[in-house]
This record gives structure tokens, C-alpha cells and sequence, in this order.
């Protein structure tokens, strides 16, 4: 986004009207000093969606979709922050150089060009498989395995041609050579020959989160010996496959909608999903699921549901993405298909309403790991020692406590010792990595199962709302707090956004969401919205009270972590029978007080 220049993004917000803008999509209506109406992000009866004409800033208070007019348009038009600025760029009469002007370094035109080759090389292998003779069985492939007209052209699956050389020479006539397809993935080099890479095999093209078409998976007619059933693009300087997730670019709003979403393992499973009309799913390609590929599905929501083959690699695979993801704060569910079965037979079986049902059905990370472990295992305490790590990683008190009831009904072991376990392990870990983080989320999990989490998390919110409506609040928090004394770690991030905009004197709300990841933008949308209301924090309460209160929140969880960090380390102090440390820590237990 730094691309352009910041002039014309400054420029196009100045002269968008928000309200205008959104306007042309949904019917709002005055309340107030904002104007409501119907989300069109969400399905919803009542009006939750709330535009601000005077911080120009939309927020949804049902689904948390929020934003300035470039995040607007992005949305609900599916476009990347570029395209979003030149259209309004357009619409406003300002004007919008060529993106090559602006885009001076030469990797932003070369990955346009390898981007542009693909969709190229996509449309070639659409057309052959639709029309050419040599195609023949691949279209009866395709039909014996159900695939309709129309789900291919929504795809633009394709079929490359048993030759040599035939997307060489096709994309030679649009000017390619044969090295720069070869670095696109699209040809191989071998022996100073160069040929095409992928030949008689059926064709998915995998688009990147914005639709352009970064990769091909190719998949072999029916059953070939010697030879790998899918070929895909390899690592290219122009492909990440770590960074994809294929069906992504068809899934966003459909996954916004749901509030959820599904990843499968292969292509066609999302490619059958989509002939059924479920359109919030994903495949990760055969791999498991990477941190990176985590993060970009959680700019569309937390809740996140795995449908992987019951064999027992896919179990596997699955277990290992789970946990990357659990690890990045998502609340996963885990469905489990008869066995053999996967998503692509399943639905074609069972239709969307046995799918309905399985969804339904689906269990917690935690059910599905006890259930592998008790399956294999005879003793609850080996059971146990499966899950203990999911257990330490549940963010909210609530998941814990039904963690913890759930864990020891199934193995019939009490609640207390359950528990008991959870703190050894927690303590275990501190001792093996004494990372600072570690620690800092361990004691924060045992704080919230002391029932001030929501106190805390409330409270962190209505300090980020008092600086976010009056920045000159910034230094009173700081003198109260010191600069880091947040736990949710997206308050955080905010958090120092703000600060660090407020330290510079530049903090403009709408300017700064451009900058934000989307959860935080979001969030930021919804302090300007909620400060803009005289019900928060305005005149005609005692501001100053209300602050204070939520310092004094922040300030006995900050003093209530000390003193479970410093009881841990008496009781191993006392173990040690290390009389000296005892009697220091028993001290600085006493000044907390
Ligand atoms: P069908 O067998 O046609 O139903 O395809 P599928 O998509 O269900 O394939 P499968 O469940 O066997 O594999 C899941 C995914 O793993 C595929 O979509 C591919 O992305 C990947 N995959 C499978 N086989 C191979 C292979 O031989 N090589 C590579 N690189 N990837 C593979
Ligand atoms: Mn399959």
C-alpha cells in the first residue's frame, strides 16, 4: 500500500463521502448524528450496520466488519487496496497515475507479468479442455465424476494437452520465451531443453486471496502408474504456496456470511462444495496448514472448521494444522467423515443437508484429540498428557472450564485433579522456556480462569475508547501504567499504533486504519463509532471516574499476575528448601499488598 502515494490516497479520502458511498449499496437511514441499515456483510433483520459522516468511518455492531470507504469498497467489491483507491480515485475525478509510474521497482511489474502469464495459460487450458478433440476423455473424466458446465467455467479448470510443447509455442505467440515461463513454473528446464511442465492432466488453477491466478494444480486422468496423481506449480519467486489457500478468492464473503469457515484437503472437495452451493470452503493444497496460511484466513474469522480424510494421515496432517491454528487464537472444530470418505464423496452422498448435519455435529479440538488418544491408549493419565497441551492453550475461561469438565468426565478423574495438572504443566513448560511472552500468556490464563478476564479485556477497551476520543489522555494512562500493560494482544497492537501516531502528532483515525491488520481496524472503527456517542464516555458522566476505574481494573490484574508468578516461586523455593529465597519472596509478596 505504500505504493502509492500517500498525496492521493489523502486526496480520495477528502473527497469520498461515506455515506454517498455506501449509499449506492445499502439503504440507510438517519439515527442520530449516524446513519444505519441492514449489513450487507452479514445476514441480519435488524440494523446493526452504523456509517459516521463525521469520522467517516463504518461499523457493523453484528459481525465487526468496520472500516474508513477504502475499506468499504474493498469488501463488499472484493478488491485489493490499490484497485479500492483508484476506483474511488475515479468516481471523485482525482487523478490516478499508472500503476506502473508508481510501482517503480522492477519485481511489482515482473510478478504482474507472471501473474498475467497464468491467467493466460489458465485461459488456454480452459479453452482446450472445452473444445478440443484431444479433450475428449478428459471431459468424460470430468462428467463421470459429476462436475457440471457451469462449476467448470466458475473454476476455469482446464486440461493441458498431451505435448511437448503446446503451451510453449501458444504463449510464444503472445510474446513469452521459454526461460520466463520457465521461472513462472509454467515450463521445465532440463538439459538445455525447455518443455511445458504440465501435460494430459486436468488443470486447477489456484488463485491468490485477490483472484489473480498464482499456481496450477494438475491432476492425472484416472489412475496412472509412475507418476504423482497431482502436479503442482512449484516455489517460484512468484509463488508462496505456504501463503495460498485455494478457493480463498470465491470464499471471502461467503466465509463473513456464515461466520466460519472450512478447509478441505483437495481440490475437488472445494470444487464439489461450491456445486452444492457451499461456498465457505478452502483446501490447503495436501500440506498441513502453515502459521502464514492461518493468518490470512483469520482477517475473515476465528472460527474455523477442518474436514480431512479419516485415514489416518489425514488425521495427522490435520492435528498439526489444528494446533498451528489453535496457537493463533482460532476456535477450531473438527469434522469426521465416515471412514474413507472425503468431503467431495460425502456431500455428493449425503447433500447439503447431510453436511448441514455433520457441521452440527462437529466436535471441539479437544473432544476430537481425547477421543484419538483414548482410542489408542488405556491409561487416563497417558490420556491426559495427549491433551494437557490444549488445555494450557484455551484462551478464555469459559473454553477452559469446559475443557476441564469435559476432560474429566471422559476419563474419570476429578475436576480438581484435572486442574491440577493443567498448573503442573504450565509450570513445566515455564521452567523448560524461560521466554518472557510464554510467560506473560501462561499467567494470563490463569488469571482469567480467576473470572477478571472480561473485567480486564473491558477495561483495556475503555482506555483504548478514552484516547481514541481525547488522545491528550495518552499521557495520564502512561504515567498510571507504563507503556505496556495490556494482555489481549490485538489491544496491544492498537494500542502502540495509536500511541506511536498520537507521539508523532499525527493521529487521524480514518488515515491510521489504513495501516492497521483487519482485526485491529475494525476494533479502532468501532472505538470511533462508540466515542462519537454520547452514551460512552462523554460529558454529563464523571469521565475522569470512569477512566480511573478501568486503571484501577488493569492495575490489580497487573499486581494479581505478580503475585501468582511469585506463589509459584515460593513453592518451588519451598521444595528446594531454599530457606533464603523463601523469605525474599515472602517479602516482595508482602510489599504487593
Ligand atoms: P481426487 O482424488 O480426484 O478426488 O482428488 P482430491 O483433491 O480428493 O485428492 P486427494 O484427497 O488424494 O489429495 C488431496 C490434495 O493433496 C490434492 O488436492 C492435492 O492438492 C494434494 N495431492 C494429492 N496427491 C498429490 C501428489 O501426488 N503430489 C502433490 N504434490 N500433491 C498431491
Ligand atoms: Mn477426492
Amino acid at each position: 500500500m505504500a505504493l502509492i502515494p500517500p498525496d492521493i490516497i489523502e486526496d480520495v479520502r477528502i473527497q469520498t463521502d461515506i455515506v454517498n458511498l455506501v449509499g449506492e449499496y445499502v439503504k440507510l437511514e438517519k439515527k442520530g448524528r449516524n446513519y444505519t441499515g441492514i449489513c450487507p456483510f452479514h445476514q441480519e433483520r435488524d440494523p446493526s450496520f452504523t456509517v459516521s459522516p463525521e469520522k467517516q468511518i463504518f461499523y457493523c455492531f453484528g459481525c465487526q466488519a468496520g472500516g474508513n470507504a477504502i475499506k468499504f469498497l474493498m469488501l463488499i467489491e472484493n478488491l485489493t487496496f490499490v484497485e479500492s483507491v483508484r476506483r474511488l480515485a475515479n468516481r471523485a475525478g482525482i487523478y490516478f497515475p499508472d500503476p506502473e509510474k508508481f510501482r517503480d521497482h522492477k519485481r511489482a511489474a515482473r510478478e504482474e507479468r507472471a501473474w498475467k502469464a497464468n491467467a493466460q495459460a489458465m485461459e488456454f487450458y480452459h479453452h482446450y479442455l472445452l473444445n478440443s478433440p484431444g479433450a475428449a476423455q478428459a471431459r468424460e473424466y470430468l462428467d463421470g465424476r459429476g462436475l457440471s458446465a457451469d462449476i467448470i467455467k466458475k473454476f476455469n479448470i482446464g486440461y493441458s494437452p498431451a505435448a511437448w510443447d503446446a503451451l510453449l509455442s501458444y504463449m510464444a505467440g503472445l510474446g513469452y520465451r521459454p526461460g520466463e515461463l520457465a521461472d513462472y513454473g509454467l515450463a521445465v528446464r532440463d538439459k538445455g531443453r525447455t518443455f511445458d511442465r504440465f501435460r494430459n492432466r486436468i488443470m486447477f488453477p489456484v488463485a491468490d486471496a485477490q483472484g489473480r491466478v498464482v499456481a496450477f494444480g494438475g491432476r492425472v486422468l484416472g489412475q496412472e502408474k509412475n507418476q504423482p496423481k497431482y502436479l503442482n506449480t512449484p516455489e517460484t519467486p512468484f509463488f508462496n504456496k505456504s501463503k495460498v489457500l485455494f478457493g480463498l478468492n470465491l470464499a471471502r464473503q461467503a466465509i463473513r456470511q456464515a461466520g466460519y469457515a472450512v478447509i478441505m484437503e483437495g481440490y475437488m472437495d472445494v470444487v464439489t462444495a461450491h456445486q452444492y452451493g457451499i461456498y465457505n470452503v478452502l483446501a490447503s493444497m495436501g500440506t498441513s496448514l502453515t502459521p502464514d496460511q492461518g493468518k490470512i484466513l483469520m482477517r475473515y474469522t476465528r472460527d474455523i472448521y477442518m474436514a480431512y480424510d479419516t485415514d489416518s494421515a489425514g488425521v495427522k496432517a490435520a492435528a498439526r494444522g489444528l494446533d498451528i491454528l489453535q496457537q493463533l487464537g482460532c476456535r477450531l472444530k473438527v469434522i469426521s467423515m465416515p471412514e474413507g470418505a472425503d468431503p467431495d464423496d460425502f456431500i455428493r452422498e449425503n447433500g447439503v443437508e447431510g453436511w448441514r448435519e455433520i457441521i452440527a455435529g462437529a466436535e471441539t479440538l479437544l473432544e476430537f484429540k481425547l477421543r484419538l488418544a483414548q482410542k489408542g491408549k488405556a491409561d487416563p493419565v497417558d490420556v491426559l498428557a495427549e491433551v494437557l497441551p490444549n488445555l494450557a492453550e484455551m484462551k478464555s475461561d469459559i473454553e477452559l472450564e469446559e475443557g476441564v469438565k469435559l476432560v474429566a468426565s471422559r476419563l474419570n478423574l476429578s475436576w480438581e485433579s484435572v486442574k491440577g495438572e493443567i498448573r503442573r504443566f504450565k509450570a513445566d513448560q515455564r521452567k523448560i522456556r524461560v521466554k518472557p511472552d510464554k510467560i506473560a500468556k501462561n499467567t494470563y490464563n490463569i488469571i482469567k480462569s480467576d473470572h477478571t478476564g472480561n473485567a480486564v479485556s473491558a477495561a483495556e477497551i475503555g482506555l483504548l475508547r478514552a484516547v481514541v476520543e481525547n488522545p491528550e489522555r495518552l499521557d495520564y494512562f502512561r504515567s498510571a501504567l507504563g507503556d505496556d500493560f495490556f494482555q489481549e494482544p490485538l489491544h496491544r497492537d492498537l494500542y502502540q499504533a495509536i500511541a506511536g501516531k498520537i507521539d508523532r502528532g499525527e493521529f487521524d483515525p480514518p488515515g491510521l486504519l489504513d495501516e492497521l491488520e483487519d482485526r485491529a481496524a475494525a476494533l479502532l472503527s468501532r472505538l470511533v463509532m462508540e466515542a462519537a456517542d454520547e452514551s460512552n464516555i462523554s460529558p454529563g458522566r464523571d469521565t475522569e471516574k470512569v477512566v480511573n476505574d478501568y486503571i484501577n481494573v488493569i492495575r490489580k490484574n497487573l499486581q494479581a499476575k505478580k503475585r501468582m508468578i511469585l506463589l509459584q516461586e515460593l513453592a518451588q523455593a519451598e521444595k528446594n528448601k531454599d530457606i533464603e529465597l523463601v523469605k525474599s519472596i515472602l517479602k516482595k509478596l508482602q510489599e504487593i499488598r
